[in-house]
């Protein structure tokens, strides 16, 4: 099996067996280049090349790259630093209230509640954790919590420690059905799982970019339903939430008519004009042919663990499962196996006393044959 992308997108693929994109994605090599001289011009130029127009239109690209890759269009899209900053945002934007409630899962990265949690603090309004049954979060346990009061229904579309999948399209029709949103937190899926805006019916889709979208730290983007874009007042605002930025007047606002209202201040702007350039490269690389691609990675990973004698705590049908791959050895110490792996230029995580694998589309079957070889021997000698 060849790579499906080249040596000069991913100059470092190839010199060591990196299976960790579930941690940070190894970046696109023209994100890098763009992301470099855009700080190079403002260090030696200031605002001489980006001035005011350039500030102002800096997002374009972003709304436009962004929109394809999850079939909607350039206005419901906001560009934000973090996946966590816009959460925040949206969550203090839609705040529930005393009688209201949040549905989430117990196994959800933290980012994804947290912002909820810390509105509920100030409103009052109730969270609600489907709980985890043999490594796994059954969808009805998720839709049983939901009635008449919830808010909000805010999930990962892959939980980040073992790749469960959810099925977007299921969830929508229940949370729909109570006039709840359906607020999904796509970081660890964007750029590795299909997503069609229109068919999974999501309110809400936040993504950050240096994980599966192989983009920097400091760019996210979000995407907004049309009638949000209109109802929701930002949790977060500043002078760029006015509609005409640069008309800076300290005693009004009337808010962008677009999802781009909850684009409030400067930030790492270099960073989100790198993003676009790597969704471009996913999107054209197409988001299906690296789905299947990472799924070939995953089989074998799979197969080779079970063979070491692992037990494998990710799902295994195909409905469920992603490229992740988390692995549990008996009497093994996980973290010190890592930092062996590591000492072998094998690059992975851990979760818990487990590894976790997340190959990506710059990884070949010779890089999961390396992992699982390097494995074996460490586990001979120790
Ligand atoms: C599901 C999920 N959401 C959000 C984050 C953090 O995103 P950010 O660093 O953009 O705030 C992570 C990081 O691991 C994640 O796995």
């Amino acid at each position: 099996m060849n790579s499906i992308v080249s040596k000069k997108d991913f100059p470092s693929a190839g010199s060591f067996v990196y299976l960790n994109a579930a941690n940070v994605g190894l970046m696109y090599g023209e994100a890098e280049k763009v992301i470099k001289e855009w700080h190079k011009d403002l260090a030696y130029n200031g605002s001489n090349n980006f001035n005011e127009n350039a500030e102002e239109s800096v997002f374009k690209k972003l709304h436009i790259a962004a929109a394809a890759l999850i079939n909607a269009e350039p206005d419901d899209i906001a560009a934000g630093s973090s996946a966590t900053e816009l959460l925040c945002s949206l969550a203090w934007a839609v705040s529930p209230t005393k009688d209201q409630n949040v549905v989430s899962t117990e196994t959800v990265f933290p980012s994804t509640i947290y912002p909820w949690q810390r509105v509920a603090k100030s409103t009052g309004c109730e969270i609600r954790l489907a709980k985890e049954k043999n490594n796994f979060i059954n969808t009805d346990d998720i839709i049983a919590l939901i009635d008449q009061n919830t808010a909000a229904v805010s999930i990962s579309h892959v939980e980040y420690a073992n790749g469960q999948l959810y099925n977007l399209e299921l969830l929508a029709d229940a949370v729909h059905a109570h006039n709840a949103l359906l607020v999904v937190d796509a970081t660890q899926s964007a750029g590795a799982i299909p997503i069609d805006i229109k068919a999974h019916n999501v309110d809400v889709l936040i993504s950050g970019a240096y994980k599966w979208l192989c983009g920097p730290f400091g760019s996210a983007f979000m995407y907004l339903t049309p009638y949000l874009q209109e109802k929701l007042e930002p949790g977060l605002v500043g002078f760029r939430s006015h509609e005409n930025m640069w008309d800076l007047d300290a005693r009004r606002i009337n808010y962008v008519s677009t999802a781009a209202k909850f684009e409030f201040s400067t930030m790492a702007f270099g960073c989100a004009l790198g993003f676009s350039e790597s969704i471009d490269f996913i999107y054209k690389t197409g988001v299906e042919t690296i789905f299947q691609h990472n799924k070939l990675l995953s089989d074998r990973l799979i197969e080779g663990m079970l063979e070491i004698g692992a037990k494998i705590t990710s799902p295994l049908n195909d409905k469920d499962r992603t490229s992740i791959v988390r692995a549990h050895i008996e009497s093994v110490d996980t973290y010190q196996l890592k930092n062996g792996l590591q000492n072998a230029q094998v690059f992975v995580s851990t979760r818990g006393n487990s590894i976790r694998f997340s190959p990506h589309l710059y990884n070949t079957l010779d890089d999961i044959d390396k992992a699982i070889n390097e494995i074996k021997k460490w586990l001979r000698n120790n």
